[in-house]
């Protein structure tokens, strides 16, 4: 059969996971963090130092460390139960939705396809996605390693706004105009997105995300005193926050009812220590609403943006062209799994309705007469959490993706620039 009949490989990588499976499937196969573990000492065996008089064995001996060095990693959930044994070294090869790591990142799609996936990539087309501003030569890098390393058949890299955009478009039935709020681990992004074309001058990043929050919660749990071991302590802080978070209408009254019902409001976590194997308990206060509060008062949590979010939507709107904004407003997409926190679509709508209403009634003060109001909708979807996965396995899913990616031939005939540039295509709508 030829690559064509078979659904295409989607794969999301974010900065703190990646989203893995088939075109055509509503959840991803796999959504693992992505981060690799390799074998140090292969590595250090394998280098040319280890090749001068000094160093032990011949070549030989070189030439297995190297191979064992290609074979001695793991990704994943894999990688992260290594840190405890001694000999592999953690590599995250994304940094703030940019890959960092070209070696780490080739060993993390090599394990995604062949022990995960388990398929051989040359019968199979490929969407990739990569987060807004990424530089083009980024995008020949990927489709080198793609059709030179792995021989795909295929390939399309999307920018992730617009897949989340075509998810939140297939569960409400919006239209392919709309601005994206993807808040992931690494980095959050106000994407405007107008007819399935990005907007690049109006993109706008916030440096608040899953990581930093959940920084921020390890930061407050630590100055309480809470019993949690240092070693452990990262990772309480995130699952408290993914597991109690929730975003407060007003900051100052959410205080004054945690102080006046503590026992409503504050929850209890028990854990047991990873090395020692005892068990503690610890409060959980504050930080249930400061945690998502990051977002719309950041100075709480970062001491160097201070921008809240419905602002940043609100600038990011009106730096579009003008005759976009109204439909923009009307559709503003939540992406990400920092977008997850209880009544979050809430309080970001409301908080925006807030500014546009006010710009609205200063506008009519200003010059008199009617001005027709503005709608503002912020969409959530069941999706939510992997909106970017969802959408890439809809449009793989689409006939005309066959024809909008790059084929290994064209690669070959053209070269990598060719896949600087990827067609926004028919089924996109
Ligand atoms: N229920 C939840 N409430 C709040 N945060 C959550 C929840 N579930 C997951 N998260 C956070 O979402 C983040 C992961 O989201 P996502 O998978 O969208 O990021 P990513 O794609 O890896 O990163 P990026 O898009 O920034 O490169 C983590 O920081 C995680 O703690
Ligand atoms: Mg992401």
């Amino acid at each position: 059969m030829d690559a064509t009949g078979r659904p295409a490989v989607v794969i999301d990588n974010g900065t703190g996971y990646s989203k893995i499976g088939f075109a055509g499937n509503v959840e991803p196969s796999f959504i693992i963090p992505t981060v690799v573990a390799i074998n140090e000492s292969c590595l250090a065996a394998s280098s040319p130092a280890a090749l001068s008089p000094q160093g032990k064995g011949g070549w030989l001996a070189r030439h297995n460390a190297g191979v064992m060095a290609d074979l001695d990693f793991f990704i994943g959930d894999e990688a992260l139960a290594r840190t405890h044994g001694p000999a592999y070294t953690l590599t995250y090869p994304i940094r703030h939705g940019q890959v960092d790591n070209w070696d780490a990142m080739e060993r993390f799609w090599q394990q995604c396809i062949f022990n995960y996936l388990r398929c051989d990539p040359e019968d199979h087309y490929f969407l990739l996605t990569e987060s807004p501003l990424t530089a083009p030569e980024n995008r020949e890098y990927t489709a080198e390693i793609m059709f030179e390393t792995f021989n795909v058949s295929g390939l399309y890299i999307a920018v992730q706004a617009v897949l989340a955009l075509a998810a939140g478009y297939t569960t409400s039935k919006c239209e392919m105009t709309g601005v994206v709020v993807d808040a992931g681990d690494g980095v959050t992004h106000v994407v405007p997105v107008a007819e399935g074309y990005v907007m690049g001058s109006s993109i706008k990043s916030i440096p608040v995300a899953g990581r930093d929050i959940t920084s921020f919660v390890q930061q407050l749990m630590r100055e309480r005193g809470e019993p949690v071991p240092p070693e452990d302590s990262f990772d309480v802080a995130r699952r408290v926050k993914e597991s109690y978070g929730y975003t407060c209408a007003d900051i100052v009254k959410e205080f004054n009812k945690h102080d006046r019902e503590p026992s409503k409001y504050m929850k209890q976590w028990t854990g047991t220590n990873s090395k020692t194997g005892q068990a503690y308990s610890c409060d959980i206060g504050y930080e249930r609403f400061l945690a998502a509060e990051s977002f719309f008062a950041p100075e709480i949590c970062s001491s160097d943006f201070s921008t809240p979010l419905p602002e940043v939507v609100d600038k990011c709107i009106q730096s579009a062209p003008i005759d976009t904004r109204r439909a923009l407003y009307k559709n503003i997409v939540l992406s990400g799994g920092s977008t997850l926190f209880k009544d979050f679509q809430r309080r970001l709508q409301r908080d925006i309705k807030k500014i546009v209403d006010s710009r609205t009634t200063a506008t009519a003060a200003k010059y008199g007469g009617d001005v027709k109001p503005v709608e503002v909708n912020v969409v959530g979807h069941p999706m939510q959490r992997f909106a970017v996965w969802f959408g890439g396995s809809v449009l793989a899913s689409a006939s005309e993706f066959y024809t909008a990616c790059h084929t290994k031939a064209e690669y070959e005939e053209y070269g990598p620039t060719i896949c600087r540039t990827n067609p926004v295509f028919k089924g996109m709508f």
